[in-house]
């Protein structure tokens, strides 16, 4: 795929088909992560995969979470519980996307917008691999459970998102963006 045909028809995915991701397509997406410009070269990004297991715990959270924020009668919430399930595990692969943390302020900065490279590098290797991303920051994805679940000690990293990953069902429009004489100008 050329890349600006990559650039432009890039699509965040959320609804996948049941295909299953094959494990040398996602480990090759997510290696073109470790190629993310960095400043210091700190590779700051960690990875977590999650099997089956843990995306099903990581399901409950989500519903736990909901759950807990919410206010509605027990049928209600029993509903939004299993919906805010049934859409985490409808997700083909799970991979919780960290970020390390050094206890600069200024390095911690640039090593999360390195982090973010890496992310639209590994969407945009999945999408010339055929397969659909979405990168999500929901409510549940920065809780402590979330933390534990997966590992990570919040004094060394922190989660920057979850990425889903699957054979997109549906593609999207893409969504409008201002014109570039919008958002740019030029100084004498
Ligand atoms: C830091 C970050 C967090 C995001 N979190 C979510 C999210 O929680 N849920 C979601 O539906 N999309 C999320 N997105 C994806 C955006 O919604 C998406 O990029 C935007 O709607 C434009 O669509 P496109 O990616 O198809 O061009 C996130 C994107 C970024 C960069």
């Amino acid at each position: 795929m050329n890349l600006f045909d990559a650039i432009h028809t890039r699509r965040t995915i959320k609804e996948f088909t049941a295909q299953p991701v094959p494990d040398d397509l996602l480990h090759r997406a997510l290696d073109a992560g470790r190629w993310a410009q960095n400043h210091r070269m700190s590779e700051p990004w960690r990875f977590v995969i999650l099997g089956p297991q843990s995306q099903r715990a990581i399901a409950a959270i989500s519903g736990d979470v909901l759950v807990q924020t919410a206010r509605a009668d027990a049928e209600t919430l029993a509903k939004m519980r299993a919906d805010a399930e049934a859409k985490i595990l409808s997700k083909p692969r799970v991979v919780a996307v960290t970020c390390c943390l050094c206890g600069d302020k200024e390095v911690e900065t640039e090593d999360y917008a390195a982090v973010a490279c890496a992310v639209q590098n590994i969407q945009l290797a999945a999408w010339g691999l055929g397969l659909g991303m979405q990168w999500s920051t929901s409510h549940f994805t920065t809780r402590p459970m979330t933390y534990e679940l997966l590992g990570v000690d919040p004094a060394r990293e922190m989660i920057v998102g979850l990425l889903y990953f699957g054979y997109p069902a549906v593609v999207p429009d893409p969504k409008p963006r201002k014109p570039l004489a919008e958002v740019a100008r030029t100084l004498p």
